[in-house]
């Protein structure tokens, strides 16, 4: 006899990319940020590891939750912390959709942990295929689609989008949020390397989230810390239901540390928005054929050999990259930009392949 539900059998857990044992290897495969966070976070997280260490951290991450507030314009109650975005993704399912009934919905291909999300709280998933382009279609091609779901209990839209790495206008999102009738979450990880984002969307409806993490632009991943932005009324039913110290407590230190040095992080951005420009071009040198990207990755279609060929040969010289089996992207490679010398052994190995 199994003590296990039989629904948590038939899950699939959610695939991370690949966190390496061995030394040596270059990691391009899970969008970390390849610069450090500020000297200055590092020496308040290490300052903070003290007798601290035996009492419960703040339950609501108040100061932070008081400096995300201020940076963006909002409310203390606009705002919950959580242990990642991820866990925040998870909270919105289990607050907003009945199980069984209502339905998750998203485009593919995107994040793939929202399939996951959905089957673990045995609700219907609506997955709308984007264009070839992976372009946000507009609402008059969804209504003529008869697939997207404007009564969605909760959608998620991954802006910019991943693994695409295409950015999607303001306003566009705009009006697909007033044509939902349930929750919808702007999964903003990789804003901070597009030209714009949407965080205004959130103060001007009543059921829009904007989801943001310290892991990605601010080289926190180890740390753990998301948020949400959005109407008090939907962070009062996600604060219901978290657990009571959600948010470890270096994480706060390190997050508050973070907001106070914007402009070390905002300097990083910049170069690499310039290096990932960079490496497209040295890359379509060689026959890649890569889509604009608004993120701090690219995906890219590689010349001569099969993409997942790529992937292995890539790893044989100590490089890690992503590669997807979905069908819409199986024939591409998802490669983080990393530092400087990093893309350059990038490139040193990518010639490498093609001559041998
Ligand atoms: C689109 C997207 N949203 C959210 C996350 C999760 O971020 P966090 O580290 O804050 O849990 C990721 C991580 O890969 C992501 O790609």
């Amino acid at each position: 006899m199994s003590r296990i539900r039989k629904h948590v059998e038939r899950l699939h857990p959610y695939a991370p990319g690949e966190q390496p044992k061995v030394r040596g290897l270059i990691k391009l495969n899970t969008n970390e940020n390849p610069y450090p966070p500020s000297p200055k976070v590092l020496a308040a997280t290490q300052q903070a590891v003290d007798g601290r260490l035996r009492l419960y951290p703040n339950p609501t991450a108040q100061g932070l939750r008081a400096r995300l507030a201020k940076l963006h314009g909002v409310g203390v109650e606009n705002v919950i912390v959580g242990n990642g975005s991820d866990e925040l993704l998870a909270l919105a399912t289990r607050a907003f959709v009945e199980p069984e009934n209502d339905c998750v919905q998203y485009f593919t291909p995107s994040y793939s942990l929202y399939p996951v999300l959905t089957d673990i709280h045995n609700a219907r998933r609506n997955e709308v295929p984007l264009p070839a382009d992976f372009s946000l279609p507009s609402v008059k091609e969804l209504r003529a689609s008869k697939q997207w779901d404007f009564k969605a209990a909760l959608t998620f839209v991954t802006t910019p989008n991943a693994p695409s790495g295409r950015g999607y206008a303001t306003a566009d999102l705009d009006v697909l949020c007033r044509a939902q009738k349930g929750v919808v979450i702007l999964d903003e990880a990789y804003v901070d390397f597009a030209p714009k984002n949407a965080m205004e969307i959130a103060s001007q409806h009543g059921h829009v989230l904007v989801s943001r993490t310290f892991s990605k632009a601010y080289s926190l991943c180890f740390q753990r810390i998301g948020y949400f932005v959005g109407p008090a009324k939907l962070i009062e039913a996600l604060d219901k239901i978290r657990d009571s110290y959600n948010v470890n407590g270096l994480g706060q230190v390190a997050a508050e540390a973070t907001l106070k040095q914007l402009s070390y992080y905002r300097a990083n951005f910049r170069k690499i928005i310039q290096l990932r420009e960079w490496t497209t071009e040295k890359l379509a040198g060689f026959g890649f054929q890569t889509l604009p990207s608004a993120t701090n990755f690219i995906l890219t279609k590689p010349p001569r050999f099969a993409a997942r060929t790529w992937l292995k040969k890539l790893r044989e010289k100590k490089i890690l990259v992503r590669w997807f089996s979905d069908v819409r992207v199986k024939d591409y490679l998802r490669i983080t930009i990393g530092s400087e010398r990093e893309m350059a052994a990038l490139l040193k190995a990518v010639k490498r392949i093609l001559k041998d």
